[in-house]
């Protein structure tokens, strides 16, 4: 029997994110330290079986109706073709997608549509050579390009393509609008939030969604269309009078979070209610020590029901969480 997760505002998570790594094969200057997160020990990781285990009881017992797997960067796990057939068989129907900055995906989207993935999103923020390996701190935009092509003849489509908001992406916006339109890609920018390992983050130094617009709008013709769906983070501009799209994410100058559908698990296994909240609870040592499913969905309830109103990154004296975008899952 279904019992959804609600929290004390009214709203209803239908919308899981599973974190499977901390590992990365990049190093965005907006999301990871230059060399990388504390790795996390491998017994303290969730096991595809574990995470197959909770997918199952989140769908069954608590109403979710869409997986997303991040990380870290999901492909960094050997095992992830294992655990999107594993949900696969487990939850037919539900869709099963995947956040990714798509390094190496040419030679797994083939496998990974077979084992049962839907769709992806591709972390992608220029196409610009130069300022990619400058904001990724590596120089991988061929391997990128490959993976998205791979994965449009896979079928994980449609290909949608997150580019996060700094200067360097808003100084080849429109190139990157460009090349999404020839190639296919739904295009979506993003405002940079503060959850930067780093901790460098400033609103003063944000490009917003407004600056953007004023950028794109020099070469294409923009129409506002709004959102696709009340709780779609992206509102959508239709490109030179459509039929393709442009999308921004604006969560810190229009935060989206008394819609928020979102619950998420961590790669270690504990249930993290909302992006800027550190109270997380533990489900990996409970289902360890031999819990029932049922169990384990209380506890999911429970720390859902206390999820914060939002993230209050526009409030005086916000604090940034301590784990970052990278240690989350976006
Ligand atoms: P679709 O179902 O394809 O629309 O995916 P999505 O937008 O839910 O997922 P994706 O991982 O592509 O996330 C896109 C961006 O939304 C991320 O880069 C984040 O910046 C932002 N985002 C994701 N989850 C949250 C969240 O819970 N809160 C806020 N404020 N932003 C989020
Ligand atoms: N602010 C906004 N989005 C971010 N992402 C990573 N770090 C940040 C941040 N500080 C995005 C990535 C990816 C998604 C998982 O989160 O670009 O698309
Ligand atoms: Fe939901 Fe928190 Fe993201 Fe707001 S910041 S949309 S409440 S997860």
């Amino acid at each position: 029997e279904v019992h959804e997760l609600v929290d004390q505002f009214g709203r209803i998570a239908r919308d899981l994110r599973v974190s499977l790594t901390e590992k990365c094969s990049l190093r965005c200057t907006y999301c990871m330290p230059v060399e990388g997160l504390p790795e996390i020990p491998q017994q303290q990781l969730l096991s595809a079986d574990e995470v197959v285990r909770l997918v199952t009881i989140a769908v069954h017992r608590l109403g979710i109706r869409e997986v997303r797997f991040t990380g870290g960067e999901p492909l960094m796990r050997r095992d992830l073709e294992a655990i999107v057939a594993g949900c696969a068989e487990a939850v037919p129907g539900v869709p099963l997608s995947m956040t990714t900055n798509a390094v190496g995906l040419e030679h797994r989207a083939e496998a990974l549509t077979r084992a049962g993935l839907s769709r992806i999103n591709v972390s992608l923020d220029t196409i610009d050579r130069h300022y990619f390996a400058e904001l990724t701190r590596r120089d991988r935009l061929d391997s990128v390009l490959a993976g998205i092509r791979a994965a449009q003849e896979a079928g994980l489509t449609p290909v949608k393509i997150n580019a996060v908001l700094m200067p360097e992406t808003l100084y080849g916006a429109a190139d990157l609008l460009q090349w999404c339109l020839e190639s296919g890609c739904a295009l979506r920018f993003i405002e940079q939030m503060p959850l930067d390992a780093d901790h460098v983050w400033a609103r003063a130094n944000m490009v917003d969604a407004r600056t953007l617009l004023d950028v794109l709008g020099e070469r294409f013709d923009l129409r506002e269309v709004g959102r696709e769906d009340l709780s779609a983070p992206a509102e959508e501009w239709l490109v030179n009078g459509g039929p393709a799209t442009v999308g921004i994410i604006a969560s810190v100058t229009r935060s989206f979070c008394e819609d928020c559908d979102r619950t998420r698990i961590t790669a270690q296994g504990t249930v993290r209610s909302c992006l800027f909240s550190d109270r997380e609870v533990d489900l990996r040592d409970t289902l360890r020590s031999g819990a029932d499913d049922e169990e384990l969905a209380r506890l999911w309830r429970t720390a859902m029901w206390n999820k914060s109103a939002g993230h209050g990154i526009n409030a005086a004296g916000f604090v940034p969480p301590q784990r970052s975008m990278g240690a989350i899952g976006g």
